[in-house]
């Protein structure tokens, strides 16, 4: 076994569960790229889709990691809220700010 510093400073992880996909998770995850890329913090955050996380009432489901913050029914259109919410909480820095 063998320990490593994380790549990414922040993880978002998006639930790909049958239930979390059928209340449109995935272009939750694809709005979160692309805003992402947009604000060009792909080197610090990373999105990732997960099987269920065992919350399905709940869903759509966001982690966010430092922190372990759950986000429950997230919509696509609240991507540019998630990634505001984080950049202001300071768990992730804005490189243009930088
Ligand atoms: S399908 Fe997302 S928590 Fe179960």
């Amino acid at each position: 076994m063998k320990k490593r510093q994380l790549p990414y400073q922040t993880v978002i992880l998006v639930c790909g569960g049958d239930k979390c996909s059928d209340r449109k998770s995935k272009k939750l995850f694809n709005r979160l790229e692309d805003e992402l890329d947009k604000r060009r913090l792909g080197d610090s955050i990373n999105v990732v889709r997960t099987e269920c996380m065992g919350k399905c009432d709940d869903g759509p489901n966001v982690v966010i990691s430092p922190g372990a913050t759950w986000v429950c029914g997230a919509k696509p259109k609240d991507a540019k809220k998630i990634l505001d919410e984080l950049l202001d909480s300071g768990v992730a820095s804005d490189p243009s700010e930088i």
